[in-house]
């Protein structure tokens, strides 16, 4: 049996390390637009939650969810390069996951870049459809596509 990593709540001191990995490994090649201020809103939003994961001192891992009635919207997701293919994502996604649920939500969706294959293979993994594809979605440059599961009881 695997065991998940231990997940915790991300607090403010992680902002600029969340905001790293997301211009890294998210927005690469797109305007920076999860810079630490923004990171720093979700973190004390009542709203949303922030899930990360470290490796000794350091963070490697976040996912930050928002909650839209019985929707939730998993707005960015990532795991440091050097530490991929560990279960990291797996265990922040099911985290992210029974918080919705607990939250009351029926549906986890979201968005990733069509030239994402490690993110499409990975949702597909744990379950979740693509749904549409948006041509230049995100800002022009890149497709989009949209992605949701619904969750059982
Ligand atoms: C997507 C991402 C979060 C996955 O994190 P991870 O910790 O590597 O994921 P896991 O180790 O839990 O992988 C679970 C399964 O997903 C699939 N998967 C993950 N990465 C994959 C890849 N690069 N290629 C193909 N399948 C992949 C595999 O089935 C994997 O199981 P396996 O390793 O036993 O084959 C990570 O690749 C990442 O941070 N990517 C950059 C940011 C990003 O694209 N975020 C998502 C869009 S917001």
């Amino acid at each position: 049996m695997t065991v998940d990593p231990p997940i915790r709540l991300g607090r403010a001191a992680d902002a600029a390390a969340i905001a790293a990995l997301s211009r890294e490994l998210i927005e690469e090649g797109l305007p920076w637009t999860w810079q630490p201020a923004r990171v720093l809103r979700a973190l004390q939003h009542p709203e949303t939650n922030v899930a990360v994961v470290d490796a000794g001192d350091e963070l490697v891992g976040f996912g930050i969810m928002e909650y839209l009635d019985t929707d939730a919207y998993l707005v960015l997701l990532a795991v440091r390069r050097s530490d991929q293919r560990k279960g990291r994502g797996s265990a922040l996604l099911r985290w992210l996951e029974t918080a919705a649920r607990a939250a009351g939500a029926e549906r986890v969706r979201l968005d990733a870049r069509r030239d994402n294959a490690a993110a499409r293979s990975f949702y597909n993994e744990h379950g979740y459809h693509e749904i549409a594809i948006q041509e230049g979605g995100y800002h022009g440059a890149v497709d989009r596509i949209r992605l949701e599961k619904w969750l059982r009881a």
